[in-house]
């Protein structure tokens, strides 16, 4: 697991966003695997900047989301269909038909997450997986539990998650408490993952992982300690807490 740790928000962003960079010109078709929540924003900003400025072409790229709440409408504004428009789609070169995004809306769930996974296999896998963590230390929604999904799955979002959640809803009664989401194997599958974290918030779950003796599932983000490409990119408030 490599950690490299930035001054500031800004600089972490820039870090991943050129890693990214570099994979797509390496391969045009890359399949990436994209997250939401505040923290990829600045990355997202700067791979736009990347597109206008100097070009960088999203033509053949393949997006895959790892998550989206259950019950809500594409172009509900606190969709993460609506986020990933709104943030980055909209203003890179990229084909809406080579994004996708679970869907929770789902008729028949369970077959619908299978479907999901089976379709990352076919589009020949996650090439980089871009992910953020919960203050818990969940990925995607893979919250802190005895168990955890090895594929694609409707899960209950935790109470501390919900509270995280709730600054993008009006009141905490409107945050879903369930979600569709990647599971920690479909995950792991990823050729290579990058892991963001920056500001305070984000240090004890940080510290955890970086520590690096154990894995625990109640730590979800512990498991990428066995993956063999991770790359943690991480400002200094969320390094140093
Ligand atoms: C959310 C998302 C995760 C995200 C995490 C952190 O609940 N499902 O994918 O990484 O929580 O969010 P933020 O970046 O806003 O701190």
């Amino acid at each position: 697991m490599k950690v490299i740790v930035k001054k500031d928000y800004e600089n972490m962003s820039k870090e991943a966003a050129n890693i990214i960079k570099k994979e797509i010109e390496k391969k045009p078709d890359i399949v990436l695997g994209l997250a939401t929540g505040s923290t990829p924003i600045g990355m997202y900003e700067e791979l736009i900047r990347l597109h206008k400025e100097e070009g960088l072409d999203f033509s053949k790229v393949t997006t895959f989301n790892l998550d989206e709440y259950v019950g809500i409408d594409k172009d509900h504004p606190n969709s993460y269909h609506y986020f990933m428009k709104d943030v980055f789609f909209d203003h890179i070169n990229i084909d809406m038909d080579n994004t996708f995004i679970p869907d929770g809306k789902a008729e028949d769930p369970e077959s619908y997450c299978k479907e999901y996974d089976k379709l990352i296999d076919e589009k020949g896998g996650v090439d980089v997986q871009i992910l953020g963590i919960g203050e818990n230390g969940h990925i995607a929604f893979n919250e802190p539990a005895e168990k955890l999904n090895v594929g694609t799955s409707i899960v209950k979002l935790t109470q501390s998650t919900i509270e995280a959640n709730s600054r993008f809803f009006d009141s905490m009664d409107e945050v879903p408490k369930t979600a569709i989401t990647m599971g920690i194997g479909s995950i792991m599958k990823a050729k290579k993952i990058i892991l963001l974290a920056n500001g305070k918030k984000k240090a004890k779950a940080i510290k955890e992982l970086i520590k690096g003796d154990k894995i625990t599932t109640y730590l979800p983000a512990s498991m990428l300690l066995l993956h063999s490409d991770v790359t943690i990119i991480v400002d200094e408030e969320a390094y140093n807490g």
